[in-house]
């Protein structure tokens, strides 16, 4: 006997039974009850939006799994490349299929001239790189008009190919256009997160460290997908009006540059820089509480109410990074704050632990990038989660162009009143 829910309106009396699969249960039943009744979900707090078999998380328990792999197995032991793969296609690549896949990406890390000379000289000198890295991603899609053959199979896998590996190019240039360096090449000989780090800080014969090429492939990892967060939702929904992926991908990378969202980490940083020492933490932890304040930035999850299982990975890899640059002054600030907040009744009682924004931003600044590349930084992993998204929308069969209703709570209908008569 499956479970069900059985649903009864009260103002007629008419009952609706359905099952409950996987603690979900369709909202059919409420437009089989009464087609004009609605449930009012204000940040779909309550809401399913869309069946998916990529990203599993169990914020209770504090489990983030790619495709049922546990994230702290492909942290530990893959690489972002192989992670990619794994994410697009279900399955964890053959050695032919990585090597096949891993030469697709190094051979389309090259942009068009045009995006470098025309459009990006065409910024603000102090342009923000995300807002830079936000829009050269809508700009791309205008090189490639085969984007918009959404239908066909081998165009959607062609624009895959292309926004993976194009991403760290734009945003190496982003950065590098905001401190008036000129553009550096990719290199394809590189791995992923090396070609990366090059094309940011070539200077001479500059060598990635092997052991902070591994974190940034690690980063990269963590941040790959995360199920149906802000920017995934701003994905399938521009997704779901057939708009062409790097469209799609603007608008899930402009969800990701909000301070609740990928902004936090470059918010961390900031705060803790303004905490200045570990003396005022108790203060600023009074005046958060208080709510006059800012939020503690790195704390508390919408779904993670446990722990977060990236910021214990992200931890440990902040102390493998300095080991190699030299300690960096604000994280004793972050773990006097931790502590801290981990004992105190206002974090616990709201179940407020550290998140994956909590000290990458620390690993960020000892790996040298400024404070404003933060979310770019995020948002180069992310675009593979997103396009995982965005494919497995298309193909869905239950999905339409999405549409939400609305309680509406505006004024009565009126008459225009003429304005010499207001
Ligand atoms: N500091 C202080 N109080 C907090 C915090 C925080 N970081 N987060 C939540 N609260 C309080 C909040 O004031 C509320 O208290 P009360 O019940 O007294 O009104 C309660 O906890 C519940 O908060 P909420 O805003 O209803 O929770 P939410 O699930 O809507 O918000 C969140 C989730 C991540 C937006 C929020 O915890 C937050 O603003 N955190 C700081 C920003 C941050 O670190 N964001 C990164 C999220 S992880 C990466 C990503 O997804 O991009």
């Amino acid at each position: 006997m499956p479970d069900t829910i059985t649903i009864t309106d009260d103002r007629t009396g008419k009952t609706v039974t359905v099952p409950i699969t996987d603690g979900v249960f369709p909202a059919s039943a409420v437009r089989e009850l009464d087609p004009s009744l609605y449930i009012y979900d204000p940040a779909y707090m309550q809401t399913a939006a869309c069946k998916s078999a990529i990203t599993y998380l169990d914020g209770d328990a504090g489990i983030l799994r790619y495709r049922g792999y546990p994230i702290e197995q492909l942290a530990e032991k893959s690489t972002y490349l192989e992670v990619a793969y794994l994410l697009l296609n279900g399955e964890l690549p053959t050695p032919a299929q990585l090597d096949t896949w891993t030469d697709d990406v190094v051979h389309h890390t090259f942009i068009h001239e045009n995006m470098r000379k025309r459009f990006v000289d065409g910024f603000h000198y102090d342009a923000h790189p995300m807002g830079m890295f936000v829009s050269s991603l809508a700009a791309l899609g205008t090189f490639y008009n085969d984007a918009k053959n959404i239908h066909s199979k081998d165009s959607r896998d062609k624009q895959i190919l292309r926004l993976v590996a194009k991403t760290p190019t734009l945003a190496a240039m982003a950065y590098r256009f905001s401190v008036g360096l000129p553009f550096v090449y990719p290199n394809n000989d590189l791995s992923f997160p090396a070609n990366f780090l090059n094309m940011m800080w070539k200077v001479g014969e500059y060598e990635v460290d092997p052991r902070l090429e591994r974190a940034m492939e690690v980063l990269f990892i963590l941040h790959a997908d995360h199920e149906q967060n802000c920017g995934t939702t701003a994905m399938r929904v521009v997704g779901s009006s057939q708009a062409d992926p790097y469209t799609s991908a603007a608008a899930a990378a402009s969800a990701l540059y909000g301070p609740l969202h990928g902004g936090a980490n470059e918010a961390v940083v900031r705060m803790l820089a303004d905490i200045a020492s570990i003396e005022n933490v108790p203060a600023f932890l009074a005046e958060v509480k208080s709510g006059k304040g800012s939020r503690l930035m790195g704390f508390g999850h919408r779904v993670y109410k446990n722990f977060d299982p990236r910021a214990t990975i992200i931890k440990k890899t902040a102390y493998d990074v300095f080991e190699v640059t030299g300690h960096n002054p604000l994280l004793d600030i972050a773990l006097a704050l931790e502590d801290a907040a981990l004992t105190d009744p206002y974090f616990i009682d709201r179940k407020l632990y550290p998140n994956v924004d909590f000290y990458s931003g620390l690993i960020y600044q000892a790996l040298g990038f400024p404070v404003a590349m933060f979310t770019v930084l995020f948002a180069i992993p992310r675009t593979v989660g997103w396009l995982a998204h965005w494919q497995e929308l298309l193909e869905d069969k239950d999905q339409k162009i999405s549409r939400p209703r609305q309680w509406y709570a505006g004024a009565e209908a009126r008459d225009y009143t003429p304005l010499s008569a207001r």
